[in-house]
C-alpha cells in the first residue's frame, strides 16, 4: 500500500468518517486515521445506543457559535433529510422521538457500518489503533508519521473532535493542531453538562433523582424540558440545554410550573383557602420537590390566611427560582465541547483554513456546538460533506 494520498483524514468519528467516505467516492484517495482501536466510538455510546443522528428541526439558531452565521452554508448544502436519505438507502430502520429527535430502531453500530460502507464505496483506507507521532508540512505536502509509516497528502482534515469524555479517547489533540498551523481557538469548555451546586443551593441535592418539566433560563435561553436534581446539582435535558449557554458566575433560572397562568395561586386560595401551599404544589410537583420549595418559600398554614402580595411573590419566585451553579461536571460528564478552531480562520463553504492551504478542520473540533437532540451529527456530517466535496 502507497502512503502517499489525496487527503489524510485525522480523526474517524461522525465528521471524518463523512469527509472521507465523500472524498472517496469523488476519486480522491483518503485515508483515516485513529488512535482509538474502533472508529466511531463516539456514535455507539450515542443515544443510549440508538445513536440520535439528525433532528429535523435543524435551522441555524440551534447551533452556538462566535459566529453565529458560519454553520449556515455546510447546513444547507447537507441536510437532515439527506443524512435520513443515506440511512433508508442502507435499510436502516428509524423512528422520530419527541422534538424532531431521529434514532435507530436497532443500534448506533449500524450508523457506523454504514458509515465504513460507505468509506469502502471511496476506496477509504482506514487505520486505527495506532498514535499519531508527528504531523508536519512543507513543499504543498502534509507528513504524518503513524507508527512505522508516514503518509503524505496535499490536504489534511483535523476531524478529531473535542476533549469531551477523555475516557472514550476524546483529546485536545485538534486544538494542538491547529495552535501548531497558527489557527486561533474560542476557549473550550465542556457544554451539554450536569451543573453542580453549592452554598444555599445545596439542599436541593437532597432531592437527588426527583424530575420534573421545568423551564430553565440563562440569558435570553430558555428550554421547556425535563431537569432532574443529582447529587451534585442538577441535569436532565433543560439542564444540559441551558449549560451550553451558561458562564460562570450566572444564575440559570428555573420556572418549575411552566403550565400555570399569572395569578394561579391567589386563584388557588380563593378555591380553598383552607389548602396550603405544599399541597397547592403538590398537583403540579412530585411531593418532594413540592415539600422542598415550600419550605423554602416559609408561607406555613392555610392559604387563606396568607395576604395576596405575599402569594404572588411566592408566585413569582417559583416561576423565576435563581440557581448560582459553582461549576459543572466539566468535559468528564460533557456530551460535547463547545468553542474550539475559531471559525474567523475557515471558509464557511469548504471548512478550508484560509491561510493554511490544504488544511481543514470539520465537526466537533470547530467551534459550532448543537443544541441536544441530534444537532451536533447533523454538523459533523454537514462539515464532512462540505470538506468532502472540497478536497
Ligand atoms: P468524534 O469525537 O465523534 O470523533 C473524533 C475521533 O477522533 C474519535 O474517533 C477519536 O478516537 C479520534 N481522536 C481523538 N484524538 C485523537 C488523536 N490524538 N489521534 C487520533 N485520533 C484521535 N450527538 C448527537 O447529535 N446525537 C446523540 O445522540 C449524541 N449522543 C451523545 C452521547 C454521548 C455520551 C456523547 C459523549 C456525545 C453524544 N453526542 C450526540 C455528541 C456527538 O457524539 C459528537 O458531537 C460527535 O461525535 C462529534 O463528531 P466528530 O467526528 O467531530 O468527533
Amino acid at each position: 500500500m502507497s502512503d502517499a494520498y489525496d487527503a489524510i483524514v485525522l480523526g474517524g468519528g461522525a465528521a471524518g468518517l463523512m469527509c472521507a467516505a465523500t472524498a472517496g467516492q469523488r476519486g480522491r484517495r483518503a485515508v483515516v486515521i485513529d488512535h482509538a482501536d474502533e472508529v466511531g466510538k463516539k456514535i455507539l455510546i450515542s443515544g443510549g445506543g440508538r445513536c440520535n443522528f439528525t433532528n429535523i428541526g435543524t435551522v441555524p439558531e440551534r447551533f452556538l457559535s462566535a459566529n453565529p452565521h458560519f454553520a449556515r452554508s455546510a447546513q444547507s448544502r447537507y441536510m437532515p433529510a439527506d443524512f435520513l436519505a443515506l440511512v433508508e438507502r442502507h435499510g436502516i430502520a428509524w423512528h422520530e422521538k419527541t422534538l424532531g429527535q431521529l434514532f435507530c430502531d436497532g443500534s448506533a453500530r449500524q450508523i457506523v457500518a454504514m458509515l465504513l460502507d460507505e468509506c469502502a464505496a471511496g476506496g477509504v483506507d482506514v487505520a486505527c489503533g495506532e498514535a499519531i507521532r508527528a504531523v508536519d508540512h512543507g513543499d504543498g505536502q502534509y507528513r504524518v508519521t503513524v507508527g512505522a509509516r508516514t503518509l503524505t497528502a496535499p490536504v489534511l482534515v483535523i476531524a478529531t473532535g473535542g476533549p469531551s469524555i477523555p475516557k472514550m479517547g476524546a483529546s485536545g489533540f485538534a486544538y494542538d493542531l491547529a495552535r501548531h498551523f497558527g489557527l486561533k481557538l474560542i476557549e473550550p469548555r465542556p457544554a451539554l453538562v450536569p451543573l453542580t451546586l453549592a452554598g444555599d443551593d445545596l439542599l436541593f441535592r437532597t432531592l437527588a433523582g426527583v424530575a420534573a418539566e421545568v423551564v430553565a433560563r440563562c440569558g435570553t435561553a430558555a428550554f421547556r424540558e425535563a431537569a432532574l436534581f443529582t447529587h451534585r446539582g442538577l441535569s436532565g435535558p433543560a439542564i444540559l440545554q441551558i449549560s451550553s449557554y451558561w458562564r460562570r458566575g450566572e444564575a440559570v433560572g428555573i420556572d418549575f410550573l411552566p403550565e400555570r397562568t399569572s395569578g394561579w395561586l391567589v386563584a388557588a386560595k380563593r378555591a380553598g383557602p383552607g389548602s396550603s401551599l405544599k399541597r397547592a404544589l403538590g398537583h403540579s410537583l412530585p411531593d418532594r420537590l413540592a415539600t422542598t420549595l415550600a419550605d423554602q418559600l416559609s408561607l406555613p398554614g392555610e392559604l387563606g390566611n396568607i395576604p395576596d402580595r405575599m402569594l404572588a411573590a411566592a408566585e413569582a419566585r417559583l416561576a423565576d427560582w435563581r440557581f448560582t451553579p459553582n461549576g459543572s461536571e466539566g468535559f468528564a460528564k460533557a456530551e460535547v465541547t463547545a468553542g474550539g478552531i475559531a471559525t474567523a480562520g475557515l471558509s464557511s463553504k469548504t471548512m478550508e483554513a484560509t491561510n493554511v492551504p490544504g488544511l481543514y478542520a470539520i465537526g466537533e473540533a470547530v467551534d459550532v456546538t448543537g443544541w441536544l437532540g441530534g444537532y451536533n451529527f447533523q454538523w459533523a456530517w454537514a462539515s464532512g460533506h462540505a470538506a468532502g466535496q472540497a478536497v
